[in-house]
């Protein structure tokens, strides 16, 4: 995770003929491209925070297109190189005509679209974990993934997120929301921001823990930008009763894993 994190906008020499892996996040508050070697060595990436999907719908195709064809033109010429095709990922649960707009919105950005992911499998790509849950607390949504042997054996899609916390946030300062995003993106800010936000934290552990009961779930690994808050692991932990995990860099977590399935159908 920190090497890919320390890729971002940086330029690479491509060799002629190298296979690019190309990774598109789609998300609720943000779009992420990751491109790897062959190897699965990052290169580099970029992202840019959008409102152009909603609960995983696209709700703006050309805004999302635009962004999507703008981070390729940036990323291009990071690397000296064209990217061609691109794997993406979806919710569970997303319909086949919502999938298909997804690729679309790829596909309007000059990339062909060479596989459709679930977000807890391209999650696990990076995790690689056999049993417990992927919670991906994002934007708007959270998901829950639960895994057993390797499979994945229920998911959950629940309507909280970031947008909730910063909420809180705006609300206790009498900010404007984009203040309060840009406040709680500070990881100065974190210490001083936790016990303010801790009963939204404490909200979405005990969602968790409904989704989760009678699943046998011991260990939580959690991903998406809200885990980015310092010290919200022990919240969800104390909360749930489960041990809970999150590596460096969470929101980078399925982005990366995107691309790391890309040219696998
Ligand atoms: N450093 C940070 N500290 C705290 N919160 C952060 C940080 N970085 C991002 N976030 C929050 O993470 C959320 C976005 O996470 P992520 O990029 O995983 O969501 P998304 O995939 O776009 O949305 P969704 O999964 O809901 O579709 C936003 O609410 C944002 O404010
Ligand atoms: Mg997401």
């Amino acid at each position: 995770m920190d090497a890919t994190y320390a890729r971002r906008g940086k330029t690479a020499a491509v060799r002629p003929g190298t296979t690019l892996k190309v990774g598109v996040d789609l998300g609720t508050a943000s779009i992420v491209v990751v491109v790897l070697d062959e190897n699965d060595t990052p290169l580099t990436w970029e992202m840019e925070e959008a409102s152009v999907i909603r609960d995983g719908l696209v709700v703006d195709f050309a805004g999302a297109g635009a962004i999507v064809r703008r981070l390729k033109g940036r990323i291009e010429e990071h690397l000296g190189a064209e990217l061609r095709s691109a794997a993406i990922a979806v919710p569970p649960g997303t319909g086949v005509r919502d999938c298909a707009t997804h690729g679309y919105v790829v596909e309007s950005a000059g990339l062909e679209v060479t596989s459709v992911l679930d977000e807890p499998t391209a999650a696990n790509a990076v995790l690689g974990i056999r049993d417990g849950a992927i919670v991906d607390i994002g934007g708007g949504t959270t998901g829950i993934a639960v895994f057993s042997e390797g499979a994945v054996s229920a998911v959950f899609d629940e309507p909280t997120g970031g947008t909730h916390v910063s909420l809180v946030i705006a609300g206790n300062r009498k900010i404007p929301f984009p203040d309060a995003e840009r406040l709680k993106q500070d990881p100065r800010m974190h210490r001083e921001l936790l016990p303010l936000v801790t009963p939204v934290l404490q909200k979405m552990a005990s969602i968790v823990s409904g989704c989760v009961k009678g699943h046998d779930v011991k260990v939580l690994y959690l991903v998406g930008g809200t885990c980015c808050l310092e010290g919200m692991e022990r919240v969800i932990e104390r909360e749930t009763g489960i041990p809970a995990f999150k590596p460096a860099h969470p929101f980078l977590v399925t982005p990366l894993g995107i691309a790391m399935n890309c040219g696998s159908r």
